[in-house]
């Protein structure tokens, strides 16, 4: 699939099959967000790869929707903070890192005919609890990871005038 038309593919998919992913397209997608680009080359990030089966009571305290557990695996990208690389007035790069991880897995899951819901509605309380976090790791953003039970929405975006501004502002 060429760039264009992955982006346009993708969509959050919010209705999933169980129909197990394989462990080699899994490795696809994980490889994704390891060639993602990172501050300074630090890398400061981990994915918790997730089966729901037998887990949906226990994921549903971490974001309470029926269609998080529907499909056979969650991703859990989490940041940390004490390995990224921190700009001269302090400001640390980590979650920006791990969002791009993520987007590269997110899109990489597309490519193969996967779907994925960006979650970061969800409790980090009980994600810590539930997932056994390090103090150091922080949870930025879930996604369920399965073959999708649902088709696209049109995409409502504002025109590209309201986003960019040319020369100055
Ligand atoms: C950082 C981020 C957090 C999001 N959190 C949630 C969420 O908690 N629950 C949810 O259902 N969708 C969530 N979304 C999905 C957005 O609602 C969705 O991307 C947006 O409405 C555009 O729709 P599309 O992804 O189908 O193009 C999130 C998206 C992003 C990028």
């Amino acid at each position: 699939m060429d760039f264009s038309s992955l982006i346009t593919t993708r969509y959050s998919v919010r209705a999933y099959r169980a129909d197990p992913v394989p462990e080699g397209v899994l490795n696809r997608v994980l490889e994704a967000a390891r060639l993602a680009p990172t501050a300074a080359n630090r890398q400061p990030f981990r994915i918790l790869v997730i089966p729901t089966a037998g887990r949906e009571a226990e994921l549903r305290r971490v974001y309470d929707r029926a269609w998080f557990v529907q499909a056979p695996l969650v991703l859990i990208m989490c940041a940390l903070p004490g390995e990224a690389w921190t700009r001269s007035d302090g400001l640390n790069y980590a979650l920006v890192d791990a969002t791009i991880a993520m987007d590269h897995l997110i899109l990489a899951a597309t490519e193969a005919g996967l779907g994925t819901c960006w979650v970061a509605a969800f409790d980090p309380v009980a994600a810590r609890d539930v997932l056994g976090l390090s103090e150091g790791m922080e949870p930025v953003a879930l996604t369920p990871l399965g073959y999708p039970a649902d088709a696209p929405r049109p995409k409502q975006r504002k025109p590209l005038a309201d986003l960019v501004d040319r020369e100055r502002w």
